[in-house]
């Protein structure tokens, strides 16, 4: 099977298991997670809002406009990354979403990381940071790359600022601004190094090249 074709199945239970998951009453109440089954990036926000649960669509409302134009600034396009959310639904008035909330949500997030096997996860925000990285704030350790263990594997990490926070307030704006360059630098490096010649797999970094990267051990 495809990516694409796993991926739509993993959309697919998410949207019949509906009834049976918080916050939702039935598929309308969805937003499943959309982009290239072949990422190479992939995006994960918090929770979907008022555009997103009318579109049913991830980050379409003022913070995904935020997100989709930091993307071309820095020579991306928007159809070439995955964006998914910890929770595929909307909270009533967009608190935050609560620990049940997320591990009901959790499987289907999963999944997809495991089927796109992106070289970068991009966490928008403290919610989907936490969900690699506990127990840190966000204000020490957003715009850089962190190769964490997870399910076994390497894969690299790297918080970022939700952009609705940085809509909100100048100075996590041009933090956020500054952070996108470095992770458009940091994927660049990544593809490179996983280039035909070079050894080294998607998910390993070799010893010399962190240094390049200025990724964090945790
Ligand atoms: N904020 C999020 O975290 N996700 C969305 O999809 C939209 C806004």
């Amino acid at each position: 099977m495809t990516n694409k074709q796993e991926l739509q199945k993993v959309m697919e239970r998410l949207e019949s298991d509906a009834q049976s998951l918080p916050l939702a009453r039935s598929v309308k109440d969805i937003v499943p997670a959309e982009g290239n089954p072949q990422a190479q990036l992939m995006f994960i926000g918090e929770a979907a809002g008022y555009h997103e649960h009318v579109e049913r669509r991830p980050f379409v409302g003022p913070a995904g406009k935020l997100l989709t134009r930091s993307l071309e600034e820095n020579g991306l396009k928007r159809e070439d990354v995955w964006i998914s959310n910890i929770l595929k639904v909307r909270p009533p008035q967009n608190r935050d979403p609560l620990p049940e909330e997320i591990e009901a949500y959790r499987t289907y997030l999963d999944e997809e990381i495991q089927i796109i096997k992106p070289k970068i996860i991009a966490t928008l925000g403290r919610f989907s940071m936490g969900k690699f990285i506990p127990d840190v704030y966000i204000t020490r350790i957003h715009g850089q790359a962190h190769r964490v263990e997870w399910k076994g594997r390497k894969i690299i990490i790297f918080p970022m600022y939700h952009p609705a926070a940085a809509l909100r307030n100048q100075k996590i704006m041009e933090a956020y601004k500054a952070d996108f360059v470095k992770l458009a630098n940091v994927l660049q490096t990544l593809i490179k190094q996983s280039e035909p010649g070079n050894t080294d797999d998607k998910t390993a970094i070799s010893e010399e090249n962190q240094t390049n990267l200025q990724l964090t051990l945790l």
